[in-house]
This record gives C-alpha cells, structure tokens and sequence, in this order.
C-alpha cells in the first residue's frame, strides 16, 4: 500500500442511475416508483430553454412532495457555462428539504468549475442550515474534462462519483457518430487474410480509452465511476454488453436512458450467485492459508494470494449492500 492512504467516498449502490426531464411532471411521479439506485432529475439537456424555469419548480416539488423511499435522488443542474446555473443550485437547495442527496455537475472541464460550485452550495448549506452535506456527481464528456479528470476527481471532498457522458464526449471530441454510445461498424480492424484469403472483421470499442481513463481517475480519488447513456432503448442485448463491458473494467453502473433499462443496470452490475460463492471461498481458503502462515494458496487449480482478498472482500461487500437495499 502506498503511503498516500485512499480515502472512500460515502457508498451508496449506483448500479442504475435512472435520468428524468424535470419538464414532465408525469415521468417525475413514476420515477420515485422505480427500482433505480440513484435517480437524477434534469434541469438541463433533456429540458428545452423555454421550459427551464418551469423545469426547476416541477423538481423542487417533486423533492419536496414525492416519496423517494431510500433510494439516493440527485438533479442534474445546468453547466457553468450558461445563466441557468447559479439559480438551479440557489434555488434548489434553499427551496427543496433535505431529501436531495447529490447535485450532479453536467460537462465539468476543470477543477475550477467544481470549486465554484463547491463555493455556492457550501454558502447556502450554512446560510440555510441545512444538515446533509450535497455531495457531488460530475459528468466527463468533454475533451477538455477527460484531459483534466484526475484534478477533477479530487477538486472537492464532495465528489463522489464520475459519470462518462458519451453523447457530449463524442460531439465534443468530434467522433464520427452520431448515436448515443454503443459500438460504431466503423470502427474495426481486418484480420490478415487466411490461406484462401478470407478476412475477419472485428469490432472495436471506441470508448475504451475514455471509459478506462476515467475509472483511473475516479478509483484514484475514492470515487464511483459509472458508465454513461445508451441510446437504443429499444436494444435490451446492446444494452447489456455496454454495461458489461463497462463493469469489466471497474465501472459500478450505468445510466438508464428509459425506465426499461434500469433493470437491465441492476442485473448486470449485481454479481451473481455464483461470483459471490468463489468470492467466499476464497476469502476462507485465505483465512485458512494465513492460519498456516501462507501467502498464497491454490483453489480449484488457480492461484490466490493476499490481493484476492480484496477483491473478493469488495464482491462480498457489494453484494451485502444490494441484499440490504
Ligand atoms: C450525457 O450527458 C451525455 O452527454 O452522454
Ligand atoms: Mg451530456
């Protein structure tokens, strides 16, 4: 272990983070029904400018009127960048209780930007007296964000999670794609021809690197990094690798665009029976081997040592979380 001791942030299951419009009241009620871990109320892309103002009073209400039950309910304010901002934070922590758990900060390019917002909820949390502290949720969907994410990722003790913005990241980086995530058929390479000249096609994945960079980032800074929309909702297989693909390499969820996907979320990123069982037994086979004074053990063929204990002891943690949500 390195000196530098990582600090965790708060833990909270985000296996499904489900978006809703602000602007439709209707979505807002059947959201507080759904199964999603976090639930994130948008002031800001899914919202028209026209219907901005209205948008900010359907979720103050909504906060205020709604049973949440016990999952963690978060709004998605607008980006530092445009006049709708400083009022979304204003008015929505000095109007909602304090049901509101999170304020997820859209197209962070820099540590400054999270320090500004810092800045104003800290103020009306104590001019309010409020007694929950706001935590943070930050979109990386910029060039200028992915270039800066690791000063992001520990700009504020707020920060919990960071969440991978395809859409944007992609216009943003001027990717050739036009969807909302998934794979792109232009993105592939050809194997070298076969004895009778026959070539493979294999797809890539064009997100790898950023979704790679910024679970880097995230794990860095003790925070969750969780896996960005996915258009296709009417896609469920598509879906599912996105996710998968996404879990494999750290991620602890992913947004669900459309209620439909928030089940496929907590399926994919619930380890199974199976994965908790071996989690177990490696944990005992360790225990065992450490009674022996033993570093390393060998179990069902394979070696373990002392750094699968951490890893099952994460498995077993996260499964524990989800059987007492
Ligand atoms: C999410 O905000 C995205 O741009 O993909
Ligand atoms: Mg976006």
């Amino acid at each position: 272990m390195s000196f530098t001791i990582v600090e965790q942030t708060t833990a909270r299951l985000n296996r499904s983070e489900l978006a809703v419009p602000g602007s439709n009241p209707k979505f807002l009620e059947k959201a507080a029904q759904s199964d999603a871990d976090v639930v994130f109320l948008d002031l800001e892309d899914a919202v028209a400018p026209d219907d901005k103002v209205q948008a900010r009073k359907n979720v103050i209400d909504a906060i205020n009127d709604l049973d949440w039950g016990d999952r963690t309910l978060s709004v998605r304010i607008n980006g530092l960048d445009t006049h709708y901002m400083y009022r979304d934070v204003v008015d929505v922590l000095e109007q909602a209780g304090e049901r509101l758990d999170v304020i997820m900060i859209p197209k962070v390019g820099t540590a400054a930007d999270v320090y500004a917002v810092d800045m104003l909820v800290t103020q009306i949390e104590t001019a309010m007296d409020r007694k929950k502290r706001i935590g943070f949720e930050m979109i990386i969907e910029t060039a200028l964000g992915m270039a800066n994410v690791h000063e992001i990722a520990k700009a504020s003790p707020r920060n919990e999670s960071l969440h991978f913005g395809v859409a944007d990241y992609a216009a943003s980086t001027k990717a050739r794609t036009t969807q909302i995530g998934g794979p792109n058929p232009d993105y592939i390479v050809l194997t070298d021809p076969d004895d009778n000249g026959g070539r493979e096609t294999h797809w890539g994945d064009m997100w790898h690197y950023a979704i790679a960079r910024m679970v880097v980032a995230a794990r860095a800074a003790g925070l969750r990094p969780i896996d960005g929309p996915f258009g296709d909702f009417s896609d469920p297989d598509g879906y599912k690798a996105q996710a998968s693909r996404a879990a494999v390499l750290g991620c602890e969820g992913k947004w669900a665009i459309h209620p439909s996907q928030v089940a496929l979320a907590n399926e994919m990123y619930s380890p199974s029976e199976k994965e908790v069982t071996k989690a177990k037994r490696i944990l005992e086979a360790m225990e065992q081997a450490q009674k022996e004074g033993k570093g390393a053990v060998a179990l069902d063929g394979r070696l373990i040592d002392i750094a699968s204990i951490k890893q099952a002891e994460a498995l077993v943690k996260q499964a524990e979380m989800i059987s007492g949500s």
